[in-house]
C-alpha cells in the first residue's frame, strides 16, 4: 500500500472509531466540515481516539450547526464558535477564518474565509491539517504536516508567525517536549528571535499554565528556558521534576493545585523554604508551629527543598484536633480573652507530643495553662 493510501486508511478507521463524528455527520446534513488541528495530528501519532478533544471547522454558518446538535455548553463570537458534549467527547466547532494583525502580540482581527485560509493562519504545520468528516477520509495538508510529523519536525508555515503571536514559542517548547519534535532550522532561528515582551502577561500566563498542566513538564520548560523565553535558574528543572512527581503520590496528591506550584517551582525559592528544609523539629508541636503558617504551595515547596518531616504533617499533624474548644474552658470559668487560646495551645501540644487523646485530660491540661499567668 502506498504511504498516502495507508494514512487515508488509518484516518478512516480512526474515524470510525470516533462516535461523535456519526452525530456530527448526521447534525451537519451536507455542510463541509472537518476535523483540524491537534486531533489530526495525534490520530496520524496513532493516538487513542477516545483521548482526543475534536476541533471542527465549518466551511459555513457553525451556529446552525450547534443548534442543530444540541449540548451546547458554550457558544458565542461571530464564527460561531461553540463548546459541546457529544457521545462523551468535547467537540470545538468553529466558523473558518481568516486572521490578520494590527500589530505584533495583539489579538488578531478575524473574518470569514475557506478552510485553505483557515489552516494558513496556524502556528506549525503539524497542526495545519484536515480531513472532511463526511465522505472519504481525505487528508488536506497544504503545508506538508504529515511529512513534518513523520521526520519529528516542529515548523512555522510562514516567517511572521511568531510576529503575530509571539505566544508560539511556548507553545513550540510544549508540542516539541511532548511529541519529540525537533526545531526546524529556519523555525528555530525565528523563534530564538521572538520577544514575549508584546504580549500581555495573561496570556503568556495563560500558554506557561498550558505547559505545567502537561503530565511531564520539565523539558518543555527547559526547552523554553533555552530558547531565551523564561528564566530558569540551576535548580528549576529539578525542583519541577520533583514537585511533579510529588503531587503525584500520597500523603501529597491534592495537597497543593498542582499548577499553582509548579509555576511557583520555576522562582528561585525564597531563603525561608531552605530554612525549614534544614529545621529538624524536635516534636510534633514544633513541626506544627513551623508549617502552619506555610500556604499549600509553600508546603509542596518546602518538601522539594530537603523538608521531610513535612510528610507527617501533612498525613497527620495538621489533621490533629482536640475533643474540647473554648466554650468548654469558658463553661469551666476560664474568662473570655487569651487565657482560652493559650489553654487550647497546651492541650494541642499535649495531644500531639504525648498523645493526650482523653477529653477530660485535654481540659485539665488546657484549665492548668489559662490558670498559669
Ligand atoms: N493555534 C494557532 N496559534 C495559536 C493558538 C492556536 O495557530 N496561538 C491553532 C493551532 O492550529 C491549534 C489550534 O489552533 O492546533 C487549536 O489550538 P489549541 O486549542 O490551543 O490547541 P490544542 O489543540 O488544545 O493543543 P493540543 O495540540 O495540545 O491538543
Amino acid at each position: 500500500m502506498s504511504k498516502r493510501a495507508d494514512t487515508e486508511e488509518r484516518l478512516a478507521a480512526a474515524l470510525r472509531a470516533i462516535p461523535a463524528l456519526d452525530r456530527l455527520r448526521e447534525a451537519a446534513g451536507g455542510m463541509p466540515v472537518y476535523l483540524v488541528g491537534g486531533a489530526v495530528r495525534d490520530v496520524l501519532l496513532e493516538r487513542d481516539p477516545s483521548e482526543l478533544e475534536l476541533d471542527l471547522v465549518v466551511e459555513g454558518d457553525a451556529g446552525a450547526l450547534a443548534a442543530a446538535l444540541g449540548g451546547v455548553e458554550h457558544a458565542g463570537g461571530r464564527f460561531g464558535t461553540a463548546i459541546a458534549e457529544v457521545e462523551g467527547t468535547r467537540v470545538d466547532l468553529a466558523g473558518a477564518r481568516r486572521e490578520t494583525y494590527a500589530e505584533p502580540g495583539a489579538l488578531p482581527d478575524v473574518s470569514p474565509a475557506t478552510l485553505d485560509e483557515d489552516l494558513a493562519r496556524r502556528d506549525f504545520t503539524v497542526n495545519a491539517m484536515a480531513v472532511p468528516i463526511a465522505g472519504e477520509a481525505r487528508l488536506i495538508d497544504p503545508h506538508g504536516g504529515a511529512a513534518d510529523l513523520a521526520e519529528r519536525r516542529l515548523r512555522v508555515l510562514h516567517p511572521g508567525s511568531f510576529v503575530d503571536d509571539p505566544t508560539r514559542a511556548l507553545r513550540a517548547a510544549r508540542y516539541a517536549a511532548r511529541l519529540g519534535l525537533q526545531l526546524e532550522p529556519e523555525t528555530e532561528r525565528l523563534l530564538r528571535a521572538t520577544e514575549l515582551s508584546t504580549v500581555s502577561a495573561d496570556r503568556v500566563a495563560g500558554e506557561l499554565a498550558r505547559i505545567v498542566d502537561e503530565p511531564a513538564p520539565r523539558r518543555a520548560l527547559e526547552l523554553a528556558a533555552e530558547w531565551g523565553l523564561i528564566d530558569f535558574d540551576d535548580g528549576a528543572g529539578e525542583r519541577i521534576e520533583q514537585v511533579t512527581a510529588l503531587l503525584d503520590r500520597p500523603p501529597w496528591s491534592g495537597v497543593a493545585d498542582r499548577r499553582a506550584a509548579l509555576l511557583a517551582a520555576l522562582e528561585t525559592p525564597p531563603a525561608r523554604l531552605a530554612e525549614l528544609a534544614a529545621a529538624r523539629p524536635r516534636r510534633p508541636s514544633d513541626a506544627v508551629e513551623l508549617a502552619r503558617p506555610l500556604s499549600a504551595v509553600e508546603l509542596a515547596l518546602a518538601r522539594v527543598a530537603g523538608a521531610e518531616w513535612l510528610d507527617r504533617y501533612v498525613e497527620e499533624w495538621r489533621d490533629t484536633g482536640l475533643e474540647i474548644d473554648g466554650d468548654d474552658l469558658i463553661a469551666a470559668g476560664v474568662p473570655e480573652g487569651p487565657a482560652v487560646g493559650r489553654g487550647l495551645e497546651a492541650a494541642l501540644r499535649a495531644r500531639l507530643d504525648d498523645g493526650i487523646a482523653d477529653r477530660e485530660r485535654q481540659l485539665d491540661v488546657a484549665l492548668a495553662a489559662a490558670a498559669a499567668s
